[in-house]
């Protein structure tokens, strides 16, 4: 008989606690909500409320807190939001030192215990800590991925529908390139409904939207004094669930390349086909030669901080 999946969340902080919250409620399979021993209150805290709502809205899964890696042993799915988000004024980057240890050692307990996991990294700066994890697991590198490309993309399709007056579902956009300030929104492949975005939105109204899309983060840290969490969870969740249900999903994500778009050995979001097999395809688009050296730009930032990373 089929059994239910397991979903390893580590981090029960604000990303984790929404991604547990989506899991659940979309029945993706029994959620273990792993933080460290001096938080363990607050993963099983979180928990039980989740379990709770279940009640009132009617879904059944198990969910449970822990702070044991032996707990996660043979999950199906890991989403990892360990470490320390931003505070306004910082960058992405900021957080290398701090966040890199942390991912560093969850590394270490998934390789021996998760062994067969499709791992989903969220934690900043995304693209060195995606690398690290796939350094530190040794696990075949279309299972290991960052999320980063969706979150983007859906801001820039957010500013986009609210410029043209038009639905957000009907707006489809392409962020690439490297989880930062150096991330390359790319006008070519934004669409309304198949009709080129560029054509409802002026040139200089667009050039607008890139820029708050690029910041599209620091917006959000200050208002409210830390990372957003609804959407990136949301976004992480739609990976997991191409990788779960095979979906085939045609989606931006930090993927390991060799030799795609002219880079070796580094991770940066480029458009990927999703599905039980994790990272089936990386996609290569044509680009104009302007957003070719903007995503240039961005590969070189991304290996300067995997350069960084290797002082560490
Ligand atoms: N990729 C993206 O698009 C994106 C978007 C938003 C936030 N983020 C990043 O995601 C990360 C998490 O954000 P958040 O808002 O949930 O932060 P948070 O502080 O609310 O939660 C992080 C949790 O990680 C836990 N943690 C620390 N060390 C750990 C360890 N060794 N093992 C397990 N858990 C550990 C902390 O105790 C905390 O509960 C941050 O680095 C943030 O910058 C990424």
């Amino acid at each position: 008989m089929a059994q239910r999946k397991k979903i390893a969340l580590i981090g029960a902080g604000n990303i984790g606690g929404e991604l547990a919250a989506l899991a659940a409620r979309q029945e993706l399979g029994d959620v273990w909500l792993f933080d460290i021993p001096e938080k363990i209150g607050v993963a099983q805290g979180k928990a039980l409320d989740l379990e709770q709502n279940g009640a009132v809205l009617g879904y059944d899964a198990a969910i449970c807190g822990t702070s044991s890696w032996d707990d996660l042993a043979g999950s199906d799915v890991v989403i990892v939001t360990a470490g320390v988000p931003r505070k306004p004024g910082m960058s992405r980057d900021d957080l290398l030192s701090i966040n890199l240890k942390i991912i560093r050692r969850v590394a270490e307990n998934l390789r021996t215990r998760c062994s067969d996991a499709f791992v989903i990294v969220v934690s900043d700066p995304l693209d060195a800590m995606v690398y690290a994890m796939k350094e530190g697991t040794g696990f075949p590198s279309e299972r290991v991925v960052g999320m980063a490309g969706i979150l983007d993309s859906a801001r820039l399709q957010l500013f986009l529908a609210r410029e043209a007056g038009v639905a957000v579902k009907d707006v489809r956009a392409m962020v690439l390139g490297g989880h930062g300030d150096t991330m390359v929104p790319v006008p070519s492949y934004c669409t309304i409904n198949g009709i080129p975005a560029r054509q409802l939105v002026s040139a200089e109204k667009f050039a607008a939207i890139v820029e708050r899309t690029r910041n599209g983060g620091a917006e959000v840290v200050k208002l409210m004094g830390t990372s957003a969490y609804y959407a990136p969870a949301a976004s992480a969740i739609q990976m997991a669930k191409a990788y779960l249900n095979d979906e085939k999903r045609l989606i931006p994500c930090a993927a390991y390349l060799r030799g795609e778009y002219g880079y070796s050995d580094l991770y940066i979001g480029v458009p990927v086909v999703l599905g039980g097999r994790g990272v089936e395809r990386i996609v290569e688009i044509a680009l104009d030669p302007g957003e070719k050296q903007m995503l240039d730009n961005s590969a070189k930032a991304v290996r300067e901080l995997l350069e960084a990373s290797k002082k560490l």
